[in-house]
C-alpha cells in the first residue's frame, strides 16, 4: 500500500529553525505530499531547497493553511498567537516552537522521549519546549522514572544560534571587527558577546531570574507533571554558534550509584554517554552540533548535599532544541494515526 502523505507548512521557513525544520523534513524521509514555506512579506521572491527543488516563500496570512495538514510554527510568539489557532481551526495540527502556548493548561507540551501520552485525540495546537528545557528533560527523565528527582539545580551555556539568525551574524562581525582591530557593533545583545558572556537570557523578571530561567522551571513542572519538583536555573549566553551546555546538579528521593545513572542512560532514547573524562572524553558544543542526540558526560556524585549527582548535558539547540523535536512530535501523530 502506498505510504500516506501530508500537505506540510513552516512558518518563519527563513528563520534558523524554520531553514533546518525544511532539512529535518527532508533528512527523516517525513512522508511530505505538499510543502508550503510562509514567512514575512520581507521573504515574498525568496526561496528555500527541499529534496532539490526550489520552493518559493509565501507570505504568512490568514488563508494560508487552507489544504493544510500540519504546520510547524517557528515565527516567534506574535505570530504564532495569531495564526496557530487560525491554522488549528482550518483543520490543521499546529507545532509550535515559540513560547506562545507552552503554558496554556489545554496545550500539551511535548518531548516525544519524556511525555507523548500528553498529546489527546484531537491535537490542535501541541507546542514545543524551550531549546534549554528539552535536552535537561531528556537526560533527566529516566533518572526521574527511576528515583525520583527533588530538586534540579543547572547552569546553562548558551549559543547564539538560540537568539536566531540576526545573533549568528553579530557574532560572526564581532569576531570580524576584533581581528580586523575595528570597532564592534552591537544590534542583537546588550554586551560584546565576541569573546565574552553574561548571565541574561530573556527580560529579568521581579523575582530577580530571567524569562529563561523560568521557562526551565515551569516547562519541567508541566512535562513532568510535577508541580512540586524544585528547579534554580541562570542561563549564560555564551560565543558559540551551536549548541547548548548545561551543568546539571540534582537531588534524587532515593539513592542512585553513577554506574547505574549510566546504564539507565545509556539505554534511554535520544541519549548518548561521553563518559571517559581520563581520555579527555566528555560532550562539547562542536561534537553536538549537527545531531539530534543529546550528550550526557561527567556523571558524579555531588557530595555536597545527599542523594546528590552532578552531570553535563550537551545538544544542538536549534536541532533536538528546535526543529528536529517538533518533526519528531509529528511522526509521532502519524504513528498514533492523529493526522
Ligand atoms: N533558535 C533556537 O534555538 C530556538 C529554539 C527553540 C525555539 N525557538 C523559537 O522559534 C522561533 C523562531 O526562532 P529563530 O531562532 O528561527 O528566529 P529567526 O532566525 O529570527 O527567524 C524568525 C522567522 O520568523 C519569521 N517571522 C518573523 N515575524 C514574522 C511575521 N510577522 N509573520 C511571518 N513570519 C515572521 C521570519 O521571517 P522573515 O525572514 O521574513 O523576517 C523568520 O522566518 C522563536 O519563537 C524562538 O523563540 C528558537
Amino acid at each position: 500500500m502506498a505510504q500516506k502523505t501530508f500537505p506540510v507548512a513552516v512558518v518563519g521557513a527563513t528563520g534558523a529553525v524554520g531553514n533546518l525544520m525544511v532539512q529535518v523534513l527532508e533528512e527523516r524521509g517525513f512522508p511530505v505530499q505538499h510543502l508550503k514555506l510562509l514567512a514575512s512579506a520581507r521573504s515574498v521572491g525568496k526561496t528555500l531547497m527541499y529534496k532539490g527543488n526550489c520552493v518559493p516563500v509565501e507570505e504568512l496570512k490568514e488563508d494560508s493553511f487552507k489544504g493544510v495538514r500540519v504546520a510547524l510554527f517557528s515565527a516567534g510568539s506574535g505570530p504564532s498567537r495569531k495564526f496557530a489557532p487560525i491554522a488549528a481551526e482550518s483543520g490543521c495540527v499546529v507545532i509550535d516552537n515559540s513560547s506562545a502556548w507552552r503554558m496554556d493548561p489545554k496545550i500539551p507540551l511535548v518531548v516525544p522521549e519524556v511525555n507523548p501520552h500528553h498529546i489527546g485525540p484531537n491535537p490542535g495546537i501541541i507546542a514545543n519546549p524551550n531549546c534549554s528545557t528539552i535536552q535537561m528533560v531528556v537526560a533527566l527523565k529516566p533518572i526521574y522514572d527511576a528515583v525520583g528527582i527533588k530538586r534540579i539545580v543547572v547552569t546553562t551555556f548558551q549559543a547564539v544560534s538560540g537568539t536566531g539568525m540576526k545573533a549568528i551574524e553579530e557574532l560572526r562581525l564581532q569576531v570580524e571587527d576584533l581581528a580586523a582591530g575595528a570597532q564592534i557593533k552591537k544590534k542583537v545583545y546588550p554586551h560584546q558577546i565576541a569573546f565574552n558572556c553574561f548571565p541574561h537570557i530573556g527580560p529579568f523578571l521581579d523575582n530577580g531570574f530571567t524569562e529563561e530561567e523560568m521557562k526551565m522551571v515551569n516547562e519541567t513542572r508541566k512535562m513532568f507533571d510535577d508541580p512540586e519538583i524544585a528547579v534554580c536555573a541562570t542561563t549564560v549566553r555564551v560565543p558559540i554558534y551551536y549548541g547548548h551546555s548545561e551543568s546539571v546538579n540534582i537531588e534524587t528521593e532515593r539513592p542512585i550509584t553513577v554506574e547505574k545513572v549510566r546504564e539507565l542512560l545509556s539505554n534511554a532514547p535520544g541519549v548518548r554517554v561521553v563518559d571517559d573524562p581520563s581520555n579527555a572524553g566528555y560532550p562539547t558544543p562542536l561534537q553536538a552540533a549537527g545531531q539530534d542526540t543529546t550528550l550526557v558526560g561527567r556523571i558524579r556524585i555531588d557530595p555536597s548535599v545527599e542523594n546528590g549527582m552532578a552531570m553535563w548535558v550537551v545538544a544542538d539547540n536549534i536541532r533536538k532544541g528546535a526543529a528536529t523535536n517538533a518533526v519528531q512530535i509529528a511522526e509521532l501523530l502519524i504513528e498514533r494515526d492523529l493526522l
